[in-house]
Parts: structure tokens; sequence; C-alpha cells
């Protein structure tokens, strides 16, 4: 330890009798499975809802493009790191977006930090849902904008939240389509009309909806038909798409603004040629095979009325992030290690990622995941939560 270092070395203590210590561990896997402790587990934990992470045309046009630009963009995409194939990535999510342009960042998280503070600042207010991502809340701290959380997918708070703040300076209303935590969905056309009503814009984050819902997996704004209401559609290419980065689509003035005045964007290197390679992949396959999405979910369906049949609340909805709450994180940790003694990656979430009082497990459904699996895994999990109760 160094003589700077006790206060750590007490904080990680304080953690630990918590049971909020987090650990990393090596768990190498692929196509729904992983290896931990010399065993091979069910992951029920990424978020590779498609298997596109270890799909051979992915990992091939992964390969392309690392040897046809090298391995690294070189630079910022503003200085000499702009590549055909960063060009072409942000012409075929646009494409996907059924939005005019898009803007490709180094993660999701770069891209909300960025987006945030370029659209609003001191003297601006943005409305957020309880339970949005970390990173739209670090982007929303950037921006110095006044922050006003509404509860959660209550469209008739936010509508209170917008008539009680001040007129004065832009609005943005901030939510995610399908939630990271709880698998729910926003109502999207309800905070659609509440933005055009105040004249604020919105931002919807389609972190977890993009290649799951909507027409070729466009994501919830495009099923509903949004398109042009939300001002902002962010994405990952991290998630569905087995890659990694993040992206805005929305308008050319957008995409010209961003490139402009988003920070995350501006002061960082170019998205390896790699990862566009892996996520134009993706998109070849998501083109090929557009009804992925559907039968994703119509899988989750069956999955989360074994559970709730069970007597387990699972929420609504048809995603494939089932949560299982638990309640205090010891509990949590003490579920998911007997999960992983039945042969199931189940990890635990605990404050802060969800409200205090709120650990669960969070189940993550695949198409890597055979049907079969899927069965023998919402056994194993009623067996273990009766074992508990
Ligand atoms: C809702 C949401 N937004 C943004 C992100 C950040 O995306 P990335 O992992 O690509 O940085 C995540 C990922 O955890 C997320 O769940």
């Amino acid at each position: 330890m160094n003589a700077h270092e006790p206060w750590i070395a007490g904080a990680l203590g304080d953690l630990d009798a918590a049971h909020l210590r987090r650990r990393l561990v090596v768990r190498p896997g692929a196509g729904g499975w992983v290896e931990s402790g010399g065993r091979r587990l069910l992951n029920l934990a990424s978020n590779d809802y498609l298997g596109l992470a270890s799909h051979p045309h992915v990992i091939a046009e992964a390969r392309r493009a690392l040897e046809t630009y090298g391995a690294g963009a070189t630079a910022a995409r503003l200085v000499c790191g702009h590549l055909p194939c960063h060009e072409e990535l942000e012409r075929r999510l646009a494409a996907l977006k059924q939005c005019p342009a898009a803007l490709v960042f180094a993660s999701g998280f770069a891209a909300n930090t960025g987006i945030v503070p370029a659209l609003c600042g001191r003297d601006d207010h943005v409305f957020a849902d309880r339970l949005v991502h970390a990173s739209l809340l670090d982007g929303i701290r950037l921006s110095g904008a006044t922050l006003h959380r509404f509860r959660h997918n209550d469209a008739g708070h936010l509508d209170d939240r917008l008539r009680k703040a001040p007129a004065k300076g832009r609005r943005l209303i901030v939510t995610e389509s399908v939630f990271s935590m709880d698998g729910d969905l926003a109502p999207l056309a309800d905070l659609a009309d509440r933005a055009d009503a105040h004249g604020a814009m919105l931002m919807v984050d389609e972190a977890h909806a993009t290649g799951v819902y909507g027409p070729g997996g466009a994501g919830r704004s495009v099923e509903l038909g949004l398109q042009g209401r939300v001002a902002v559609s962010m994405g990952t290419l991290s998630k569905a798409l087995g890659s990694a980065g993040g992206f805005a689509a929305g308008t050319e003035m957008l995409r010209d603004w961003f490139l402009n005045r988003a920070r995350s964007f501006i002061y960082s290197t170019g998205l390896p040629p790699a990862a566009v390679g892996a996520a134009l992949g993706a998109l070849d396959v998501l083109g090929r095979e557009p009804e992925m999405g559907t039968e994703l979910r119509r899988r989750a369906t069956d999955f989360r009325k074994r559970l709730k049949d069970g007597g387990i609340d699972v929420g609504s909805g048809d995603s494939p992030i089932v949560p299982v709450p638990v309640g205090e994180p010891g509990r949590a940790l003490a579920l998911a290690a007997r999960l992983e003694t039945a042969g199931i990656l189940a990890v635990a979430i605990r404050p802060p990622t969800v409200p205090p009082g709120t650990a669960r497990l969070r189940l993550s459904l695949s198409l890597a995941h055979a049907p079969e699996d899927l069965s023998a895994a919402a056994d194993a999990i009623l067996a273990a939560m009766g074992t508990e109760m």
C-alpha cells in the first residue's frame, strides 16, 4: 500500500462489508456459453442478444477490415482517422434507423457523454427518466444543465416536470427505449407527445433495442413510427451487433453539430477498423435475417412465462432482459453462486447500478442459446429460488 492509499483500503473494506465490492473474473466464451473455474456455464449475463459476437461472417468482416486498414484508426476522425469503413458504417446505420445521418463514437458511453453536452448547457434543462443509464447521467452532469428526473416510465410526471420548469433555455427529454436493468419498455409515443407539447427535444437511448425490436432490428422508435419526432436516436454496436462502439442517428445538421461539438467524438481516436468491420458484418447478417429480433423475443416470452408461472415477478414485456428481483445485495450474490453451481452464469446486479433495495439477477437471453438449454435454465432458476425462500 502506498502512503496515500489507506483511505482506499478502508473504502474497499466498506464495500466488502456491504456486499458491494466488484471483482473481475476471467470468463472466456462464445455462442452462449462461458468457461469459469474449469466449468462450462450457460451464459445468461451477456448482451450478445443475437449471438453475433462469434458469428463467422462478423468475424470474417472484422478480419477483412483489420487487414485492409490496420489495427487502429491512428488518430481522431477529424484529424486523419476517418476511414472509408467509418463512412460506410454511418451510412448503413442511418439506413437502419431510417434517419438521414449517423455519427459513430468510440463507445456507447462516449456517445452519451458527448451528445448531451452538445445539445444542452448551463442555461438549459434536461428531463430524464429516473432509471436512465449512468452514461446519460454523466452526460447531463457534464453539460451543466439543470436535471429534472421523472418517475420511471411516467409520462404524466414528465408533463408535470416540464410544466413547472423555467421557460428559459433549451429542453431535452432523455430516456432508454428498453431499460437495461429491467427490460421494460418506455412509452415512447407518449414521451414524444409531451416533447412536442412543451417544445422539447427527445433523445432515446436504443442500446438494448437495436437489433432486437423494430423492422430488421431498427429499434423501437422506428417500430412506433417516431422517426423525425425523436431528435436523437442513440445506439450501441456493443450489444446485439456483437462489436464495440456507439452512435447517434438523426438529421445531417445534427451529425454536423455533433462532429463540431461532441467532445468525446472530437478528442478521441476513431473506432478501430476491426470493430467497424464487425459491426458492418452484423448489419449484413441482420439484413439477410431481419426476423432475428422477433425470434429472440418469442423465446424470451416463453422463458418469462415459465418463471412467472413459477411465481417470479419478471415484469412486463417481451424483452430478452429478464430481471429476477431479489432485494438485498447479499441475497443476490448468494443466488448467483447457487446458479453457478447449477451451471448457469447469472450476474448479481447491485447498487449503485440499480437503486438500493432492488438488487437482482439480470438474466439476458440470446439467440445463441438452444431452446432446450433455456428450458433447463428456467427449471434451475425456479429450483434455486425455491431453496432460497
Ligand atoms: C442503456 C445503455 N446506454 C449506453 C451504454 C453504453 O454502451 P457501451 O457499452 O457501448 O459503452 C449501455 C451499456 O452498458 C447501456 O446499457
